[in-house]
């Protein structure tokens, strides 16, 4: 360990000539092939966001990292083994995120939110780190959709949450069930935990090595280990709910009611511990709801609960919290198995082709006014040939084309190339914007008449 505030010597970076830099293990590209998937899923979010009244935040990728080991818990997996903790070159010890809830918790309090009316409701897209062991729907840089609403203890509230996970993954055509479980308060846990060690204790020899750990760290992880010995006595193991306190049992009582009111379908599942430490009362976790093939450890798609204690372990005043997050690569991952295509993308309005330097300049100056007038004009202005150019055109699916070639050039005109039927009309340069606009005008009269909506997506 440096001490802190001793700058870290520059680490020698020799390039190695003609060797070609890869990818790190564990991160992924997101390639323009992939984000009509991904603008699907932000484009969610971000709708039923807006539907359930959240602000957008986005806190830093680095934070401090003891921030992580006091919220997510010194004993849990993700600060053991799965952090992307060092020192900066100021001596600081500092982390990148391997999660969302503990930073907005931090921001909630550096920029007052605590002062402002109640309850602060805010969500996230943003890109996660956990140095765990990459496989399919497991990766070391991964991007999660969370939600947050601080200042608000009633229950109808962790019923809204689990609500907005399901309506997202419901709307986006994936089917899941919510697994929910309350890991009650303060007093709960303390008796809880003696039940535990109760039961676990004398079954000691046929935990797995990294459970009989777990029992004296943190005994409520046994029951979400997933070593087959160790699943068959988490099976039999006390439950939780048995061992709720009154107002702990009172609360987990009203927020199933509100499910069942909001239609929301769930099943009780004592085994929803949840990873981090900072969870009271309900814990959740959103699974696939049948089974298309997808590998199982896929199916957890995204999970929350409350953290009624976090903020005050922050030094704030009490205020109860809830929030959830979804993994959005395993949400793709299950839009791509269920064969749910995105919408493709907006096609342009008109493509502008040219032949020669001077027509090139000309055809510049349209492009600009044309888009000034929110035309959506596209052109390829380095190609020279117009055949190149016309197919750029049907590759981008411009319904119609401008050439303007030499002889429009001396002649004042332009043409107008209708790309599906090839007709081609010849029309005064000076009215050229004034053509595109009406005929731009009827491609969207026409889709109003189809979709009841002038700026639909235009499908292929
Ligand atoms: P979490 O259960 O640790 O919760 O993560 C939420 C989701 O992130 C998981 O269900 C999974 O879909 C995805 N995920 C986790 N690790 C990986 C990985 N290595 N690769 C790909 N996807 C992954 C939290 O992070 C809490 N902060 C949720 C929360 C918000 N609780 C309250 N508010």
């Amino acid at each position: 360990m440096l001490p802190k505030k001793t700058p870290v010597p520059e680490a020698p970076f020799v390039p190695k000539k003609g060797k070609t830099p890869m990818l790190v293990r564990g991160m992924k590209d997101i390639l323009p092939v992939d984000w009509p998937w991904w603008n699907l899923v932000f484009d969610k979010v971000i709708s039923v966001a807006r539907e359930f009244g959240f602000e957008r935040i986005e806190t830093p990728v680095v934070e401090e990292n003891a921030m992580f080991v006091r919220s997510v818990g010194k004993d849990s997996d993700i600060v053991e083994k799965e952090m992307f903790a060092f020192t900066d070159r100021g001596g600081d010890a500092v982390a990148l995120r391997p999660e969302g809830t503990a930073g907005v918790v931090r921001a909630y309090l550096e920029h007052g939110m605590m002062a402002m009316p109640q309850p602060i409701k805010l969500f996230y897209i943003s890109p996660m780190f956990r140095y765990d062991r990459p496989q399919s729907g497991r990766y070391r840089q991964f991007w999660q959709f969370g939600f947050e609403i601080l200042g608000d203890g009633h229950p109808v509230v962790d019923a809204e949450v689990i609500a907005i996970g399901a309506t997202i993954y419901q709307e986006l055509g994936i089917p899941v069930r919510v697994q929910v479980n309350s890991v009650g308060d303060a007093a709960s846990r303390t008796a809880y935990l003696k039940v535990l060690l109760e039961y676990f204790k004398p079954r000691r020899t046929r935990l797995c090595e990294e459970c009989k750990k777990r029992l004296i760290k943190n005994p409520m992880r046994i029951l979400d280990c997933k070593e087959p010995d160790c699943q068959l006595l988490a099976q039999d193991a006390p439950p939780f709910l048995d061992h709720l306190s009154e107002p702990a049992k009172e609360h987990f009582v009203k927020v199933l009611e509100h499910l069942d009111d909001m239609d929301v379908p769930y099943d009780l599942n004592p085994r929803i511990v949840r990873g981090l430490d900072y969870y009271t009362h309900t814990a959740f976790e959103y699974t696939v709801a049948d089974d298309i093939g997808v590998e199982k450890q896929q199916s957890a798609l995204g999970g929350g609960g409350r953290y009624d204690g976090l903020v005050e372990l922050f030094g704030g005043r009490p205020t109860p919290a809830i929030g959830f997050a979804g993994g959005i690569e395993r949400t793709i991952m299950q839009l791509k198995a269920r064969g749910i295509q995105p919408p493709a993308p907006l096609r342009p309005d008109v493509f502008i082709a040219q032949l020669g330097d001077a027509a090139r300049k000309k055809s510049i100056k349209l492009f600009r006014e044309l888009r000034s007038l929110g035309i959506r004009a596209a052109a390829t202005f380095s190609k020279t040939s117009i055949k190149a150019q016309l197919e750029s055109a049907n590759r981008l699916r411009a319904p119609f084309t401008l050439i303007l070639g030499q002889k429009e050039l001396v002649d004042g005109t332009i043409l107008i190339r209708d790309m599906e039927s090839g007709i081609q009309e010849v029309v005064d340069f000076g009215k050229a914007v004034g053509e595109v606009k009406k005929r731009v005008q009827k491609t969207n009269g026409e889709k109003q008449l189809v979709n009841g909506d002038v700026v639909a997506d235009i499908q292929e």
